[in-house]
């Protein structure tokens, strides 16, 4: 049987605990007999892994990141997002625009308006002027108060650039989020990821059964 293809994003501060769940997730649609692509930004090709090297791990002001971010978004769109929804596979993406706008936008101040014409560009391409932006069909935002995620990554690893900001970047991080959820409270979901690790996937689930995506 053929499928349309469905683009789903995890977004949430640093901590979140995002990852397990959208591997689970990917177990429940593959248990389906669905084909799904699993993959994450800044990265999701050669090209683009290594500019998340750089983004990660090399100072830089805000604007370069967000060049850099959507530089690798172009190539991971062109290259692995678009195909795979071609083939009318299931694409779960760890991270995606939302990032850009929370992380550039809220944390770093740059401006919104600038990062949607990135976005435009990126997204629907410069050939066609009313192009259709591609856009996830389900973004799950994990909201975790930025204490508690400080908390836990403290004892998970040692911080990359980002991680190693404040409680009051993740704050304005947090509140970006906020902000784009109530700009298109369609396209998202708001899980309470300080719930236990079991009720948190009962959020991820559900979100997914509503839209008759799995049984
Ligand atoms: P993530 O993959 O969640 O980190 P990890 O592999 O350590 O769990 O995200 C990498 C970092 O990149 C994260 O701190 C957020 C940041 N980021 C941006 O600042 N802007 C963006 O557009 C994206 C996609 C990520």
């Amino acid at each position: 049987m053929a499928h349309t293809g469905i683009f789903i994003t995890f977004e949430g501060i640093d901590g979140a605990g995002k990852s397990s769940h959208l591997d689970a997730l990917t177990a429940a649609f593959r248990a389906q007999g669905r084909a799904v692509t699993v993959t994450r930004e800044p990265g999701g090709t050669a090209l683009a892994e290594q500019l998340r090297e750089l983004v990660l791990n090399a100072p830089m002001d805000g604007l370069t990141e967000a060049l850099l971010v959507f530089a690798a978004r172009r190539d991971h769109v062109c290259q692995v997002i678009r195909p795979a929804m071609a083939r009318g596979e299931v694409v779960v993406c760890d991270r995606f625009s939302d990032s850009t706008f929370a992380y550039q936008g809220g944390g770093q101040g740059l401006s919104l308006p600038v990062l949607s014409q990135l976005e435009r560009w990126v997204q629907a391409g410069t050939e066609t002027p009313d192009a259709a932006l591609l856009q996830p069909d389900l973004t799950l935002w994990f909201d975790l108060p930025p204490l508690e995620a400080a908390r836990r990554l403290e004892q998970a690893r040692a911080p990359d650039r980002f991680e190693a900001r404040g409680v009051d970047f993740f704050a304005r991080v947090r509140q970006a989020y906020a902000d784009r959820v109530q700009g298109d409270p369609q396209r998202f979901v708001s899980i309470d990821a300080a719930a236990q690790r079991e009720q948190v996937w009962q959020q991820v689930a559900q979100a997914v059964r509503a839209r008759g995506w799995l049984p």
